[in-house]
């Protein structure tokens, strides 16, 4: 897609470029500000006002880096609404509808599946997304994960191999015998279209010696390592993930004094899941205790259809500094410059000269509405790629979508908006 040379957004009232030495605080808060986005890239952050190919007026709102989603396991079909009405009435979660999910996913021809996953994407960027990881995991067959990941590496870089997801029903009682297709002709089959591996280490999926099975053989075939842990309870998984060297833990819902004391000394990012807790009716992590024991954090959406069906970051946010006591400061940083950490990532989650134009303009003075108004769509304009998506999706129900999180009307030219 075209990039136009030079865009400007200006007027803006209070810019995060997540830079202390460029503004205020923590966040390197600039008011009165303006960005200037050269080819894709930020070239300059200034005062207003200065001269730009294209213009957007941001008319004094805040205006922050584009959002970080670094947990999403989008490619899927199915409902599982039932199964979560039935959870709100007290049935517990624990993991078994992957399995439905499989079946669903494992039944919907290629075209829909994709149709499905830009549908969730388009979203994400209509919620301020820019950049999103994407797990397979809903294949658990060589074939089928295979083609998860080659729809997902359509659309980001940041794809994950998730074959050791929960053991399908045709393995029933030969966990090690899948883990072994996992390592070998699941892996080989899905290399090619992934950056990393992952694995879920919880009491019902894997434990603790099939998951460093699975990320030794990933770190073999040259994939970065990523691991859900501790998400029903305490657990093996984040002990494991920090001695693999994993970039993230995630969930991190139930965690030990040892498990703090391990990530506060490792360079594994705790990545919190919160709308998981939430959609789970489980007890949020204790993020208090390890921000101050100095641990890395992000914090991610986890869209999926079991644990946790949204891609609205600003939800994740609001859950964060409500119900995990983070500052509001604290959980803007998690979802962009700590999202970007728990991809290994330097050139996203921030506003500073070299780093991706990604930006996501608040119908908001401040980022502080992001937890003040929850539940209100604050996200005004999103600029970045998942918008390339715009030009691709055909009903009415996308093409309204499409119109709300880029500005493109139905019939404009692919490319001629600047903020795709
Ligand atoms: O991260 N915990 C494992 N995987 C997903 C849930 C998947 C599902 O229930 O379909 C998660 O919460």
């Amino acid at each position: 897609m075209a990039t136009n040379s030079s865009l400007i957004i200006d007027n803006i009232g209070s810019l995060i470029t997540n830079d202390p030495a460029l503004g205020a605080g923590p966040l390197g808060i600039i008011t009165n500000a303006a960005v200037v986005i050269t080819n894709g890239v930020v070239e300059a952050v200034c005062p207003s006002d200065t001269g730009a190919d294209t213009r957007i007026d941001a008319d004094g709102a805040c205006v922050l880096p584009g959002f970080v989603d670094s947990h999403t396991h989008l490619v899927f079909a199915g409902d599982r609404s039932e199964e979560f009405t039935a959870r709100m009435a007290g049935r517990p979660y624990d993991g078994g509808g992957i399995r439905v999910t499989t079946d669903a996913t494992r039944n919907t021809p290629t075209a829909e599946l994709d149709r499905l996953v830009r549908q969730r994407l388009l979203e994400a960027h209509h919620a301020g997304t820019t950049t999103i990881e994407i797990k397979s995991g809903y294949g658990l067959n060589v074939a089928d994960e295979a083609r998860s990941l080659d729809i997902a590496s359509t659309y980001t870089p940041e794809t994950t191999f998730l074959g050791a997801h929960l053991l399908p029903a045709e393995y029933g009682g030969r966990a090690d015998d899948y883990i072994d297709l996992v390592c070998n002709d699941m892996l080989t089959a899905a290399a090619p279209n992934a950056r990393w591996i992952d694995a879920f280490c919880e009491t019902g999926a894997f434990d603790a010696d099939q998951c460093r099975a699975v990320l030794e053989a990933g770190k073999k075939a040259g994939l970065g390592l990523r691991l859900h842990g501790n998400q029903l309870g305490t657990g093996p998984g984040v002990q494991l993930a920090v001695e693999c060297g994993c970039a993230s833990v995630d969930h991190c819902t139930h965690l030990t004094d040892d498990d703090i004391e391990a990530l506060a000394n490792s360079d594994t990012v705790a990545t919190f899941l919160p709308a998981a807790d939430f959609s789970t009716r489980q007890p949020y992590p204790d993020a208090r205790r390890l921000i101050d024991a100095g641990a890395s954090v992000a914090i991610a959406s986890n869209c999926n259809p079991g644990s946790s069906y949204t891609t609205s970051i600003s939800f994740c946010i609001a859950l964060a500094v409500r119900e995990m006591h983070m500052t509001i400061d604290e959980a803007v940083q998690a979802v962009t410059l700590g999202g970007a950490a728990a991809l290994h990532r330097t050139d996203i989650g921030r506003l500073t000269p070299g780093s991706a134009g990604h930006a996501t303009i608040l119908d908001a003075p401040t980022h502080h509405h992001l937890a003040y108004r929850p539940g209100v769509p604050l996200i005004r304009q999103t600029i970045g790629p998942l918008g390339t998506l715009a030009t691709t999706l055909g009903g009415p129900w996308e093409r309204g979508l499409v119109e709300r999180a880029t500005g493109i009307q139905s019939g404009d030219p692919p490319g001629r908006d600047a903020s795709t």
